[in-house]
């Protein structure tokens, strides 16, 4: 069975509740549709109630009728989730009057429904900026419990299945932190190890990347990502890590005999950890459309509540993937 297929799987034995944000969005409602159709997550839809049902006919879509639908203006529990959001945010300078404006727009709802307890997850993105996506989603549902940093993983499916867990490979950070601290640096290899062990289904072998293996350059930079490796190795001592190590030394084992020999993960690694947003973001792209691998992600990892963002270019499939994905996670929690 493939990835997809066992994402879905997993989802129907357990289902959990989906908000989606962007009700009014074609291929969201596509994506909803089709889920509800093979019936692997309970979808919530938000937008004026009258839209949906009026697009619904448009498309000509059949299974919507399964799904819960929150109307902004309308939502009963409108009041509560301002409160909910005044006193989260309070000491942020949050009045009432502006909670009650937020608690009406939609991507703020969503993740509200979500801190209230009302859903489980939520996928949204396609007709919305990251920094929209993410900015309610840090602010009111939070990092989850011993997480300090939100980041963004990417599952590699790569041509050449020699490389990584039989041509699977996790990176990240690829989408969140531009700049990050050693410490950061270890929870986001912490982290990335569990989305591979939760939606990989493998044991992480983690590599912490740099332009030097095994001290063979000295720069402020390296010495980030060896003091990144010695946190990470406290903070996760069940996973195998190891750093700092070049790309080649971690995934090509001649070469990983070379330049780290003796490492437990050189030459094998299936997690790979970026040192910056750039060179993860920019990494992912190239492994993506110069060596023809497959690229699911973002998924946000560090959160106390499934929230995943979509790129506003996505597929109706590229959203049910997510919702799978979603779910999976959520049923972690
Ligand atoms: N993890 C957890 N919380 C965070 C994080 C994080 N990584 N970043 C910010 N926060 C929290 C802050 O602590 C703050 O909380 P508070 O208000 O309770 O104190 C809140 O979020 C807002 O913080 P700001 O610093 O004001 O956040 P800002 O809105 O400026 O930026 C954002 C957050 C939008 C995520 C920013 O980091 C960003 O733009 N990142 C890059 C995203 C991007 O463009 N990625 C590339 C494209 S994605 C792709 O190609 C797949």
């Amino acid at each position: 069975m493939g990835f997809v297929e066992n994402l879905k799987q997993k989802a129907a034995q357990n289902k959990k509740r989906i908000v989606l944000p962007e009700g009014y969005e074609e291929r969201t409602l596509r994506a909803a549709d089709q889920v509800l159709a093979e019936g692997f997550a309970d979808i919530i839809l938000i937008d004026d109630e009258e839209n949906i049902r009026k697009n619904v006919e448009k498309w000509g879509l059949k299974n919507i009728d399964k799904a819960t639908i929150v109307d902004p203006k309308k939502n009963p529990k409108k009041a509560e989730y301002a409160n909910l959001l005044f006193e989260l945010r309070k000491n942020k300078g949050m009045t009432i009057e502006k909670a009650t404006q937020l608690a009406e727009q939609n991507l703020y709802l969503g993740c509200l429904m979500i801190k209230a307890g009302d859903a489980d997850g939520e996928v949204s993105g396609a007709d919305s900026a990251t920094g929209d996506v993410l900015r309610p989603a840090f602010q009111i549902i939070k990092t989850k419990l011993g997480n300090s940093v939100v980041s963004g993983a990417f599952l590699m499916f790569l041509q050449n299945k020699e490389y990584g867990e039989n041509g699977v490979m996790v990176f990240a950070d690829c989408a969140v932190n531009p700049v990050v601290t050693a410490p950061q640096l270890a929870e986001i290899a912490v982290a990335t190890g569990k989305t591979a062990r939760v939606l990989g289904g493998f044991e992480p072998r983690i590599a912490m990347l740099s332009f030097s293996s095994k001290g063979s350059a000295k720069n402020e930079v390296v010495d980030k990502v060896v003091e990144a490796t010695r946190i990470a190795k406290e903070l996760a001592p069940d996973m195998q890590i190891d750093g700092e190590l070049q790309a080649d030394a971690a995934i090509v084992e001649a070469v990983a005999a070379k330049k780290a020999p003796g490492s437990n993960i050189a030459g094998k690694a299936n997690v790979l950890i970026f040192p910056s947003l750039e060179v993860g973001n920019i990494a992912y792209k190239l492994v993506q459309r110069l060596g023809g691998a497959e690229a699911i992600g973002p998924v946000l990892q560090g959160i106390a509540r499934p929230v995943n963002d979509l790129s506003r270019g996505c597929s109706v499939s590229d959203i049910v993937k997510m919702i799978a994905i979603t779910a999976d996670q959520a049923q972690e929690n």
